[in-house]
């Protein structure tokens, strides 16, 4: 494809992370996760050792529950932070989806930023492209091949109207992309998977990705980085960052969007991301349905040390979600619904 010029993106990519890594950019929303409630159990009647977090998603075994969640690519700079985040995932036993791979569309010498299989060689790995790019120039067989250069098991297509929207020279033409998403879904042999940026995905719009052919749903809901702030905060103009303020609360908070695509699409693999912040977070997420649970920005900072920084984070998650298994009497991730203490929705 040829496009917009590739420095543009990467220098776009390389404020996101400074703008993630430096600034408040949470959004004014809760994720929800502070009014869902599990069960204490005194007498669990088990050792804590017994507790078992393992889960599988689209077809392979995990070792928890988690997903770091996309991120970066198209810099040297994301290179790093890439390799670090997937060695650690790969450590965890966990799953990684790499950020948005429209950089190396544009200058193939940017692919070796999302390059991770040589330090992750057996991690679940997503690929990842924004689906409004179907619009502006990346065809099916550029979904195909992102997915291959890197050697991903799956690709995420991300919607993200309000970011573009927000953007000065965003991609706002999001009209007629469930036929090429099915388009998509047909050229690649690996499942494809809808995220949000942080907004959310409704029950009707998530029936309408799975009619196109997409075999999971990432909510990404509000209650986490907010990507109105994000792009507020880069727009450098004062007018543009006071109206991208206004939508600093905008969406559907994760814990809410979750716990209602589970209950409208029982069978559906889905991922709560937006806002996940410790293991009893992720406890909660799966009591409401949650398969997977995303993590982006807490994983940033250590991303930027070392695979070892972001593998103690990951670590500490996983210990947490353990001890709120065991402190709710739950075995395995199946056991949680049921550990759920019912509150006004
Ligand atoms: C620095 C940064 C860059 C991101 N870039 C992408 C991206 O390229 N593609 C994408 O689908 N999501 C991207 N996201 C969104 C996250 O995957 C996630 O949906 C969102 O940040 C909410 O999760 P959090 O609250 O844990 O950060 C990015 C997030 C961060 C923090």
């Amino acid at each position: 494809m040829e496009r917009r010029p590739a420095s543009s993106t990467e220098a776009r990519k390389s404020r996101h992370l400074d703008i993630c890594l430096d600034e408040d950019v949470a959004s004014t929303l809760d994720a929800g996760f502070s009014v869902v409630r599990l069960r204490h159990e005194a007498l669990p009647e088990m050792a804590l050792t017994e507790v078992n977090a393992r889960t599988s998603f689209l077809g392979r075994e995990l070792r928890a529950p988690l997903l770091v969640s996309s991120m970066t690519g198209g810099t040297a700079r994301a290179g790093a932070i890439n390799r670090n985040l997937a060695a650690a995932a790969e450590r965890a036993g966990i799953a990684i989806g790499l950020g948005s791979q429209r950089a190396a569309l544009e200058d193939r010498a940017l692919l070796e930023t999302y390059r991770v299989r040589d330090v992750a060689p057996h991690v679940l790995l997503f690929a990842n492209i924004g689906a409004v790019q179907l619009n502006y120039g990346v065809t099916a067989a550029d979904a195909k091949a992102i997915v291959e250069s890197i050697g991903a098991d799956g690709l995420y297509l991300h919607f993200n109207p309000l970011q573009e929207a927000l953007q000065p020279g965003g991609d706002t033409n999001f009209s007629g992309l469930l036929e090429k998403i099915a388009q998509v879904v047909a050229a690649t042999t690996v499942p494809v998977i809808a995220k949000s940026v942080g907004s959310g995905i409704s029950v009707h719009t998530a029936r309408r990705l799975l009619g196109a052919g997409v075999a999971a749903i990432d909510v990404a809901g509000a209650g986490g980085t907010s990507w109105a702030r994000v792009e507020g905060r880069r727009a450098g103009d004062s007018r543009r960052e006071r109206l991208a303020e206004t939508f600093a609360g905008w969406g559907y908070p994760t814990a809410e969007a979750t716990r209602a695509l589970r209950k409208a699409l029982p069978g559906v693999p889905l991922v709560a991301s937006g806002g996940v912040r410790s293991g009893i977070d992720v406890a909660k997420a799966v009591a409401l349905g949650a398969t997977l649970c995303g993590l982006a920005q807490p994983l940033l900072e250590p991303a930027t040390r070392s695979a070892d920084a972001v593998f103690e984070a990951l670590d500490d998650l996983i210990a947490g979600l353990r001890i709120a298994m065991f402190a709710s009497g739950c075995r395995a991730l199946a056991d949680l619904p049921g550990a759920l203490l019912e509150t006004a929705e």
